[in-house]
């Protein structure tokens, strides 16, 4: 028995599953090749990821499967540099941290904060992936059509309607709709993140209703049941992150996936204490405490390399307490899976939440 939307035969999926890219390290070669193997979409987070570095890891996964799978990109501009003396607030804020892990003291950060996205768009058009999304920001309309003439299918995120109908009209392929329930980073870029919190249900009813094009459903998926809610409510594939980083295959740490698999409901924060733009993680001692301390933070993505060793040293001393622990709401329904198991398991429970909701249905 197999599932399949409109949208799979397009994207050219066996199962309408998106491996969200997940930036920093979970969305490692091997999560990507065993996803698209298996037949959903892996998918890289390549944001933080030089371009020669992206084309050794796209050919690594193609050397793995033929199958396709996406790359997406932080499209925010970056800040000017900012100079060290306004550095400094935000420096001593973390320097505690970084003396009770035993590191030496945070160094002023140098700009640039991110690899050229022009490079890493240019990579792109070399590499040629069959799905490419960008998240934080739109993007221009002749790379658009650029990558469309590579026959790329292109994709954004959007946090509200506004944003969904904006990716339409400069010619977006589809768009993610992704829901306040979403683990990482809000994808917002009209409105301010804090006021597009809309939840998953609401938001993916309300974009399909406004645009034409397709909509991926992202936040709180996590099993069959959510992927058939999804499909019902209109999108045509269900993008999955927070449930794929306890997989064996994942990058994320393995910290990260023991809490992952710890998660308590309601455990999750918003914060943007740890790379300056608002992101969805545990909560844990560092968003905690700086969240009370009201501390001040530099603009994304220089604060992510403000926090970048103390992030490292703590994920690496298996110590939670100041780590980007990036979930999402129903992290509490993850499972520490192989890839592929995991797939076979969400595709069946699926089918049978569609066909338990076909059997409610009767003639009168
Ligand atoms: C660890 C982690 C890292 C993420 N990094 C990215 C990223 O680099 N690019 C992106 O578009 N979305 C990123 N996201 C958001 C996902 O695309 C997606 O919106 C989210 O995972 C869906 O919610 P869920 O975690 O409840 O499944 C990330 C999510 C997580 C959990």
């Amino acid at each position: 028995m197999k599932l399949e939307t409109p949208l799979c035969a397009r994207f050219g999926l066996a199962v309408p599953i998106i491996q969200a890219p997940m930036a920093g390290g979970p969305s490692s070669q091997e999560l990507v090749a065993a996803c698209s193997a298996a037949g959903a979409l892996g998918s890289f987070g390549f944001a933080y990821t030089q371009p020669e570095e992206m084309k050794k890891q796209c050919a690594w996964v193609r050397a793995k499967t033929e199958r396709p799978f996406a790359i997406n990109l932080f499209s925010s501009p970056l800040p000017a540099p900012i100079a060290p003396a306004a550095q400094r607030a935000a420096l001593d804020a973390v320097a505690g941290y970084y003396r009770e892990m035993g590191l030496p003291a945070p160094e002023t950060v140098t700009a640039p904060y991110a690899p050229d996205l022009n490079a890493q768009l240019d990579a792109i058009a070399q590499i040629r992936p069959r799905v490419f999304t960008v998240h934080l920001n739109d993007l221009n309309k002749d790379r658009i059509k650029q990558f469309k003439t590579l026959d790329i299918l292109v994709g954004g995120s959007a946090t509200c309607v506004a944003e969904a109908q904006r990716l339409e009209q400069l010619g977006f392929d589809f768009v993610v709709a992704q829901g306040g329930e979403a683990g990482g980073h809000r994808g917002s870029f009209l409105r301010d993140p804090y006021q597009s919190l809309t939840g998953t249900l609401a938001l993916v009813r309300l974009v399909a209703r406004a645009v034409t094009v397709p909509v991926v459903a992202a936040g709180g998926i996590m099993d069959g049941e959510g992927v058939a809610a999804a499909l019902a409510l209109g999108a045509g594939l269900a993008q999955l992150g927070t449930a794929f980083i306890p997989c064996p295959e994942s990058g994320a740490s393995q910290v990260h996936k023991d809490l992952v698999l710890a998660a308590t409901e309601d455990g999750t924060r918003l914060t943007e204490k740890f790379s300056g733009k608002p992101a969805r993680g545990l909560a844990n001692r560092f968003i905690d405490e700086m969240a009370a301390a009201n501390a001040p933070q530099l603009a994304f993505p220089a604060q992510n390399a403000v926090t970048g060793r103390l992030r490292q040293a703590s994920a690496k001393a298996g110590n939670g307490d100041f780590v980007a622990l990036w979930a999402g709401q129903a992290a509490p329904l993850s499972r520490a899976l192989p890839a592929a198991e995991l797939i076979a398991r969400i595709e069946s429970e699926a089918i049978a939440a569609i066909r338990n909701l076909k059997g409610m249905v009767h003639d009168a």
